[in-house]
C-alpha cells in the first residue's frame, strides 16, 4: 500500500463522495489498510509489533487526513450554498396589502371606550324599526310637524311587531315598517325591556331619504346616550358631554348649550364643543331631558306586557349625534361621500391606524 499516494488522494478528493469512497478503499472492511493489518498475524512477535505500530500509524495519518479534507469540502460547500443563497436587501421589497380599520369604525371605537370608562353599558338595536319606535312612542305622532325633518324610508308590509322580551309577547304596535331615521327609538326598547337606573349608550347605523350631497348621506352613523335614575339632572348630562369633549379634544375642551327643540326631550339643547387647538366651536348634536310623554308611553308598554310601570317618578337625560359629522370636523374632510358612496382607498388609507 503506497501511504503518500493514499494521503494525496484524500487531498485531492473533489467531493465528500470521493472521500467517503476512498475512506473505504482504505480503511473500509475490505480496504488497503485493514488488508494488511489482517496479515500482522502471521508474523513474529517482534515483527508483529513494530509493523503493527506502523500500520496503526498509518491509520491515525489517513484517518486524520480524512477528517480533515472532510472539513474542508463541507466548509467549502457551505460558502457554495451562501454564495448561491445571498439575498440582495438593497432591493426594493414587496408590499404586501393589508387591510385597515375604516376611519367611522375608528372614530365609533373610541367613542365607545370614552363612554365605558365613565361606566356606561353599550347596547345596539334594529335597522328595520317600527314606526312606533320609531316616531310614536318618541312623542313624534302621525301629524307631527318633526316627521319632516327626518325624510323616512317606508318599507312595505306592516309589522306585527314583537319585541326581544323575555317570553316575547306581542306588541300594540301594528304599524308600518321603516329604516330608522335616528338611534333614539332603542332608548324606547331599552326602558321598556329594563329596569331604571342605567346608562347606555347605542352605536348604530341610520338611514335618511335625502338628496346627498357634501354633508349630507342616505346613510350615517349616530351614537345615541340615556341616562335614567332617580334625581338625575341636566348637571349629569353637562358633566358627561364635557367628559366626552375632553376625551376626545384633551383636557382644554369645553362644552356649551343652546336651546332647541327635539320632542322627545324638554328642556332640549344643542351642544357644541370647543377645539381649543383650532379656537372653534363644533356643533355636534342634540340632548335634553327625556320628555314625560316618552316615559308615558315606555310605561304604557310595559304595563300591556304585564310589567310593572318603572319610569314616571324618575328622570333621565339623552343626547344623539353623527359620528361622520364628527369625523368631518375632527379631520377637515371636506364631502362626506368619501366614506362609503366614493369609498376611496385612496382617501381612506389616510387614516389607516
Ligand atoms: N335623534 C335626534 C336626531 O337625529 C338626535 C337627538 C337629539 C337625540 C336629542 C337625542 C336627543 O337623544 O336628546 O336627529
Amino acid at each position: 500500500m503506497d501511504t503518500q499516494a493514499a494521503l494525496q488522494a484524500i487531498a485531492e478528493a473533489s467531493s465528500l463522495e470521493a472521500l467517503q469512497q476512498l475512506k473505504a478503499q482504505y480503511l473500509g472492511k475490505n480496504g488497503l489498510l485493514t488488508g494488511e493489518m489482517k496479515t500482522l498475524g502471521q508474523l513474529a512477535p517482534q515483527e508483529r509489533r513494530e509493523r503493527g505500530r506502523v500500520l496503526n500509524e498509518i491509520k491515525q495519518r489517513l484517518e486524520q487526513a480524512l477528517a480533515e479534507r472532510s472539513h474542508t469540502l463541507e466548509a467549502q460547500a457551505l460558502e457554495a450554498q451562501l454564495e448561491q443563497e445571498s439575498v440582495d436587501v438593497s432591493l426594493p421589497g414587496y408590499a404586501f396589502p393589508s387591510g385597515g380599520t375604516h376611519l367611522i369604525s375608528q372614530m365609533q371605537a373610541e367613542l365607545l371606550g370614552i363612554f365605558r370608562r365613565m361606566g356606561f353599558s353599550v347596547v345596539e338595536g334594529p335597522e328595520v324599526e317600527s314606526e312606533f319606535f320609531n316616531f310614536d312612542a318618541l312623542n313624534i305622532p302621525p301629524w307631527h310637524p318633526a316627521r319632516d325633518m327626518q325624510d323616512t324610508f317606508w318599507l312595505e308590509g306592516s309589522s306585527e311587531f314583537r319585541i326581544h322580551a323575555p317570553g316575547g309577547q306581542p306588541t300594540r304596535d301594528q304599524g308600518r315598517l321603516l329604516l330608522r331615521t335616528h338611534t333614539s327609538p332603542m332608548q324606547v326598547r331599552y326602558m321598556v325591556e329594563h329596569t331604571p337606573p342605567f346608562k347606555i349608550v347605542v352605536p348604530g347605523r341610520v338611514f335618511r331619504y335625502e338628496q346627498t350631497d357634501a354633508s349630507h348621506e342616505a346613510m350615517f352613523y349616530q351614537l345615541e346616550g340615556l341616562v335614567v335614575g332617580e334625581g338625575i339632572t341636566m348637571a349629569d348630562l353637562k358633566g358627561a358631554i364635557t367628559e366626552l369633549a375632553r376625551g376626545l379634544f384633551g383636557s382644554e375642551a369645553r362644552v356649551r348649550f343652546q336651546p332647541t327643540y327635539f320632542p322627545f326631550v324638554e328642556p332640549g339643547a344643542q351642544f357644541g364643543m370647543w377645539w381649543a387647538e383650532r379656537e372653534r366651536w363644533l356643533e355636534l348634536g342634540g340632548s335634553g331631558m327625556v320628555h314625560p310623554n316618552v316615559f308615558r308611553a315606555v310605561d304604557e308598554y310595559r304595563e300591556q306586557m304585564g310589567r310593572p310601570r318603572a319610569y314616571e317618578t324618575l328622570t333621565g337625560w339623552a343626547f344623539g349625534f353623527g359620528i361622520e359629522r364628527l369625523a368631518l370636523l375632527r379631520y377637515g374632510i371636506p364631502d362626506i361621500r368619501y366614506f362609503y358612496q366614493q369609498n376611496r382607498l385612496s382617501f381612506l388609507r389616510q387614516f389607516k391606524p
